[in-house]
């Protein structure tokens, strides 16, 4: 059989039960279980290779996981992320692209600073805080994860590339007075993508609803901002005067999540984008004042 005609089968396969993007994941199905990178497998198959030498029934079992919509990136261990490849699988969320993004803000600003200190709070795979580390050498690096399982693929991934980050296990609410307490007031830079799904609501992507953690999508409360709500408390404890607050949110939410920071303790509050244009991150500054007594 034709390497090419393999590939074939196993899109038209994907494709049938409403995989987005077949072509690519039988690509890059075929790529991890042929022990091939992308490039070599889309030539392969192009100047006419049989599939005859190599393990077909390896790649076959795994087109059979993803067509039940087990992740891609369960099958293929990875995910990429801005300048890295994050190990990821069951019991932890699959970092996104939009939070490419988020990440980048982050970094924009960190990039400012001689000596930036970065708070990542809702860490997960350590996407976001190994992404900083990576792209920020000079930047001090700090992550919180709540879950155990969350947290010991974040060590993982901080061990293989970057081990300086600082991974603490807690709640990122309020963790200016817990987990954070030591750099409360002293923080350049807190980035976060906590969990955001409303009460109620279901993902419609099975490889979203049956396969991320519970605990990395739903908010808490109707409006699925009560971790958020937290994270921006956190990050008025943690952040110096002038430092920002990056947090990702819903398409839906951008309204909401400014209000979390109405009011004198923030300045130059806006939305950002995601790459299709769609709303999908706070931005604000923390002002001077602080609360009242
Ligand atoms: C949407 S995922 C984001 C993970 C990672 N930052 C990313 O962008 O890929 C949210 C993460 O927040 C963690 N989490 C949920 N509630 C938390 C809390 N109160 N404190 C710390 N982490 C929390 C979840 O376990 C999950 O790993």
């Amino acid at each position: 059989m034709l390497l090419a005609d393999l590939l074939r089968d196993a899109r038209a396969r994907l494709a049938a039960v409403g995989v987005p993007t077949p072509d690519a994941d039988a690509e890059l199905l075929a790529a991890h279980a042929f022990g091939m990178t992308r490039g070599e497998l889309t030539s392969a198959a192009l100047s006419g290779r049989s599939a005859d030498t190599l393990p077909i029934a390896a790649f076959e079992e795994l087109v059979g996981e993803r067509s039940r919509r087990v992740p891609l990136q369960h099958l293929t261990g990875t995910a990429p992320f801005r300048t890295v490849e994050l190990a990821v699988g069951p019991g932890v969320f699959v970092p996104r692209p939009e939070t490419e993004v988020v990440a980048g803000a982050a970094i924009a600003e960190a990039r400012r600073l001689p000596h930036p200190l970065v708070v990542d709070l809702c860490s997960g795979s350590g996407a976001i805080a190994v992404a900083v580390a990576v792209e920020v050498p000079a930047a001090r690096v700090v992550g919180v994860e709540l879950d155990p399982l969350a947290l010991a693929w974040a060590r993982r991934n901080v061990d293989a590339l970057a081990p300086a980050v600082d991974l603490r296990a807690g709640d990122a609410v309020h963790a200016h007075a817990g987990v954070l307490a030591d750099l409360a007031g002293a923080v350049d830079v807190v980035v976060a993508n906590p969990p955001y799904i409303p009460d109620g609501a279901r993902p419609v992507d099975p490889e979203v609803a049956d396969h991320d953690p519970t605990v990395a999508l739903y908010g808490g409360g109707a409006d699925g901002l009560d971790v958020p709500r937290g994270v921006v408390a956190a990050a008025h404890g943690l952040l110096r005067p002038g430092g920002l607050l990056v947090m990702e949110h819903g398409d839906a939410q951008g309204a909401s999540a400014r209000r979390l920071v109405e009011g004198p303790d923030w300045h130059d509050v806006r939305t950002a984008e995601d790459l299709t244009g769609r709303p999908r991150a706070l931005l604000a500054r923390r002002g001077c004042q602080t609360d009242p007594p």
